[in-house]
């Protein structure tokens, strides 16, 4: 995890994890607790950043949740039918 910040924060490249193959392992795991988790996230984050720092892991946090989301449940199948002929 810390190589994985390292690598969003600071460009270390770090990290050479899956995101996305660990988070599809996970039972349970729905859009709804993302919003749970930005929110904890952003807690901490307002305990141990000032308010600058804190708006910087936020816009990170969000951008990655909104594309994990994407690639975990998103199906185009069923979320854009194909017109009738
Ligand atoms: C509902 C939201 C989330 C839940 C419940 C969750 C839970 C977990 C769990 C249980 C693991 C360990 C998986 C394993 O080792 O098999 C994990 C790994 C990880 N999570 Fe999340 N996560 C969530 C969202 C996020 C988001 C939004 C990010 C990034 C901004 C993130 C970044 C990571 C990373 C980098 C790993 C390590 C992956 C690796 O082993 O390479 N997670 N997460």
């Amino acid at each position: 995890m810390r190589d994985f910040w390292s690598s969003i924060m600071l460009t270390s490249g770090r990290y050479h994890g899956n995101p996305v193959a660990a988070h599809r392992r996970l039972a349970g795991l729905t859009p709804e607790l993302f919003e749970r988790w930005l929110s904890l996230f952003a807690e901490t984050c307002g305990e141990l950043f000032d308010a600058a720092l804190t708006a910087s892991f936020m816009d990170k946090a969000k951008r990655i949740a909104t594309s994990l989301q994407i690639a975990l449940f998103y199906r185009p199948e069923h979320d854009c039918p194909r017109s009738a002929p």
